[in-house]
């Protein structure tokens, strides 16, 4: 049984998910609790070795209490930079005291964290597993304060750690003119030019609503009849940078893969196109080990192998979970085995 009486519908990305669960309750008492891809991430981590299983991103503990649950001989180590969500999943977890330890870090962070897990004695080795679920929380986006959602008016905020002194406000209204547009051509804006330059012209902004107006007065008009806003790709970016979410990754895929015991298993759940090709670059890469020799002549470059990527193309959702939980639409999941390799 998962947490009692949360909801947690995971997989919050609003570029390709469709309007109508804007309106979700933000009192977290009346959250459902609802993990995307439960039984994909539990057949790979099922092959994994049993030990110590690093979510990396534990949110609500949605996939947290399902892993705990299913492999009653795991312990987990939860890093979430969000110390709301850690609140929340502290009580979610509550039934699987002492199996779980939550740490209120970047991903960044995993190797510090992993060590400080063996030096305690926490865990006997490293990571059989690792988990991440990218992207920003149901419970961040339904929480207008927070200010990651286009249809709620909040403040222009987007850190997913509170703590940190950059929000989108900041990036939104001191940023130049050329980093505003690289930010929105990144993401693949169409009108990135447009709308850096709108954004440079009717700067300040202080609301999510102000930056949505200011995008879709700009862009052509049958964008602003569309099933998705106009604005979406925008809010993306912008949370993007200020949460450094790019390197975090980068750092994490890196790491991870160094950290994972043989036959350790790597699982990663992605919300956009940016975030699955970090990931199966990375998975490539540690599984060629970097080799680009010819296939026909075999490598002679000398190249380790880090082990196997598991998923040939990136696995989705069926469509019976997506008609259950529409933000788990755009969710990709990839999966990698750690061999012997180091
Ligand atoms: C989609 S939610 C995960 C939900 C979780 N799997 C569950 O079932 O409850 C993503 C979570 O990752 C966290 N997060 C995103 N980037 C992070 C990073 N670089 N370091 C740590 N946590 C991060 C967010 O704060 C959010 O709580």
């Amino acid at each position: 049984m998962g947490p009692v009486g949360l909801v947690k519908l995971s997989g919050g990305d609003e570029v390709t998910n469709p309007d109508g669960f804007g309106s979700r309750e933000t009192d977290s008492q009346n959250y459902v609790h609802n993990p995307v891809m439960v039984s994909e991430v539990l057949n790979y981590i099922s092959m994994a070795p049993i030990g110590m299983v690093v979510d990396a991103t534990v949110g609500l503990g949605g996939h947290a209490a399902q892993i705990l649950e299913a492999i009653s001989s795991s312990t987990l180590l939860g890093l979430d930079r969000d110390a709301d969500a850690l609140a929340l999943a502290q009580t979610n977890l509550g039934k699987f005291e002492g199996r779980f330890r939550l740490v209120n870090q970047p991903f960044s962070a995993i190797a510090e964290e992993v060590t400080r897990a063996q030096t305690s004695g926490f865990a006997s080795a490293g990571p059989v597993v690792i988990l991440a679920d990218l992207g920003v929380s149901s419970m961040q986006l339904d929480d207008s304060s927070r200010g990651f959602s286009i249809r709620n008016e909040g403040p222009l905020d987007m850190r997913m750690d509170r703590a940190s002194d950059v929000s989108a406000e900041r990036i939104l209204n001191e940023a130049s003119f050329d980093e505003l547009f690289h930010l929105l051509r990144d993401q693949d804006e169409p009108h990135a030019r447009r709308i850096a330059q709108a954004v440079v012209e009717h700067r300040p902004f202080a609301t999510t609503t102000e930056l949505a107006l200011a995008i879709e007065k700009v862009v052509p008009y049958h964008m602003r009849r569309g099933r998705i806003h106009p604005a979406t790709r925008t809010f993306q970016a912008i949370r993007i940078a200020v949460n450094s979410e790019g390197s975090e990754l980068d750092r994490l895929l890196l790491d991870g893969i160094e950290l994972l015991v043989q036959g350790g298993i790597f699982v990663v759940i992605s919300y956009h196109s940016g975030e699955d090709r970090a990931t199966k670059r990375a998975f490539l890469s540690a599984s060629t080990g970097g080799c680009v020799c010819p296939k026909a002549l075999g490598c002679v470059c000398g190249a380790v192998s880090l082990g196997e990527v598991l998923t040939r193309g990136a696995k989705l959702p069926t469509s019976a979970e997506i008609s259950g939980n529409p933000r788990s639409r755009s969710a990709r999941l990839r999966a990698f085995r750690r061999g012997g390799g180091s």
